[in-house]
């Protein structure tokens, strides 16, 4: 009997609408099973009309993923680090704090259905998100993560830290949250993930102006010196 070889589907990515809303949250609720209502802030950004360079309103980013047979698989929610809003160096200071949210995005989760992992899905929704912030002007991805996730992201060029450094004109800013890993990436070469010997985690230079760091720098705990 003649077979004919099957291929598995493949899938392609789209902006959510609000007509993906149950979709989209059921997805998106896997990348924080512990949550009752993880990423509930979704559902409002999903009901606000298309708004490009990302999806929507409020510099937010909703991607779905569907199978060939055009069943969600994958989702994915990007926007604003909610921290630089509240962040002492920088949310006191309106016109850095409106800069930054132009400069610093977050993948605030990204989920792909336990069935369909491992085909590629994952790493198509992050690179998609990268690609769409990196039109819109942005200059680093972040991302929080759990502990056991550190080799996946660092496979996917971030860089995996307990604390996320900047050097800014007003010096350097840090970050940390109580039980998640946090990971950046560079969306240019303008910027890099700067060792620093001293630094209590790599830091991210060259977002604005004259924030980079030369080789020789050290930190002695309070002031870098360069
Ligand atoms: C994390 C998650 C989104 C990854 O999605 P995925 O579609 O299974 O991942 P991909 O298939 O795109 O993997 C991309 C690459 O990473 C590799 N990879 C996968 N898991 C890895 C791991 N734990 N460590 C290192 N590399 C890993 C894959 O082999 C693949 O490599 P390749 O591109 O060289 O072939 C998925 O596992 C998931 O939904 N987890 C539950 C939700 C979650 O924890 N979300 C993250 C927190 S927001």
């Amino acid at each position: 009997m003649a077979t004919t070889p099957t291929r598995r589907p493949r899938f392609t990515l789209h902006d959510a609408r609000r007509a993906d809303t149950r979709a989209f949250m059921k997805l998106i609720a896997l990348a924080d099973p512990g949550n009752p209502d993880p990423f509930g802030m979704a559902r409002q950004v999903l009901a606000l009309p298309h708004q490009p360079p990302l999806s929507h309103p409020g510099l937010n980013l909703c991607l779905l993923a569907r199978d060939g047979h055009g069943a969600p698989v994958g989702a994915l929610l990007a926007g604003v680090p909610r921290w630089i809003l509240d962040h002492p160096g920088i949310g006191y200071d309106v016109a850095l704090m409106e800069t930054m949210v132009e400069k610093i995005g977050m993948i605030h989760g990204v989920a792909v259905r336990p069935g369909d992992r491992g085909r590629g899905i994952g790493r198509a929704l992050i690179a998609h998100a990268e690609q769409r912030f990196t039109r819109a002007g942005y200059d680093v991805m972040t991302l929080n993560h759990d502990g056991d996730q550190d080799a996946y992201y660092t496979h996917l060029g971030y860089t995996v830290t307990d604390m996320l450094v900047i050097n800014l004109p007003v010096g350097l800013v840090a970050q940390t949250t109580d039980d998640t890993r946090m990971c950046a990436k560079p969306l240019t070469p303008r910027v890099k993930v700067t060792d620093v010997p001293g630094a209590p985690a790599p830091i991210i230079t060259g977002v604005l102006p004259g924030t980079d760091i030369p080789e020789h720098a050290w930190f002695d705990g309070r002031t870098l010196h360069m």
